[in-house]
């Protein structure tokens, strides 16, 4: 069954002129802030204390902003997984008012569903595979599946792989964890898409994400090794792939997309 719509779809024929693209890691937005000419903004906009890093500027004939998590001021690491992001996203939304939401960065592929090291997914499905309640209703709450904004001329005319995103937590994955990402019907799995569509939703605001698979989930080779080895090619696919949707969104309606 298909899940739920991301209210907002179908897209109105209004102008995109407001781009916000949702990146976890720093690795994964140096290649896209360099190739569009984003400028960092430190004009405050954020609430004080919060580590977020926003970077802006005009590409063609649209405003991007492009915002990450920052680094966490207690471990020094990236503010990776779902509660950084939807935080940041919400904020962002509210703050920027975008047209449309990109989140874009690493995954995980499933090579029985096809999924290579290097591919870009479009993800018409989001869900998570780490929150289990077996209460009843609470079980499909928690899995909370939604359709991604449906783009088919975006993805014809980019010709991407197209796909079921699952998101947890973790960047590792136990047995139970397994089962939930196959009745998910997933192709690849992140640690930020399905809450980014969550907010995506309560907003109304189109949402699309843009996956480069790093590592091979249903493989016996260590994730973490593979991530790493893989993060730099990954996101300069992932950076290759965004600018040519946004060549092709610029001077469009959202409804061009459908
Ligand atoms: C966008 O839609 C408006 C109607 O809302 C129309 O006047 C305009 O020509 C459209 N622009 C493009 C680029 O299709
Ligand atoms: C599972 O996902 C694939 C795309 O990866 C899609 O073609 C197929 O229809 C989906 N199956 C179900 C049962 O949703």
């Amino acid at each position: 069954m298909a899940p739920p719509a991301l209210k907002g779809a179908p897209l109105p024929a209004t102008p995109i002129k407001t781009v916000l693209l949702v990146v976890a890691l720093q690795a994964e937005a140096a290649p896209l802030v360099k190739d569009l000419n984003l400028k960092e903004d430190t004009s405050g906009l954020f609430p004080a204390g919060v580590p977020w890093v926003k970077f802006s500027g005009e590409y063609k004939s649209m405003k991007v902003h492009l915002v990450t998590p920052g680094v966490d001021a207690i471990h020094g690491v990236d503010a990776v997984c779902t509660v950084p992001a939807s935080l940041l996203t919400f904020s962002s939304v509210q703050l920027f008012k975008p047209d449309l939401i990109i989140n874009c960065g690493t995954a995980g592929g499933f090579q029985k569903k096809g999924a290579e090291i290097g591919d870009v997914y479009l993800i018409s499905e989001t869900a998570f595979h780490d929150r289990r309640n077996m209460l009843p209703g609470f079980d499909n709450y928690g899995i909370g599946a939604l359709a991604a904004t449906p783009v088919p001329k975006l993805v014809s005319h980019l010709n991407l792989k197209v796909g079921v995103l699952t998101t947890g937590d973790s960047l590792d994955h136990v047995d139970k964890d397994d089962e939930v990402m196959e009745n998910n019907n997933a192709t690849v799995k992140d640690m930020e898409g399905a809450a980014i569509a969550y907010v995506a939703d309560l907003l109304t605001t189109p949402l699309i994400l843009l996956k480069g698979v790093t590592d091979i989930v249903d493989s016996p080779a260590a994730t973490e090794e593979e991530f790493l080895l893989n993060l730099q090619s990954a996101a300069k696919a992932i950076q290759t792939t965004v600018t040519s949707a946004l060549d092709f969104l610029s001077l469009k309606n959202l409804s061009d997309l459908q």
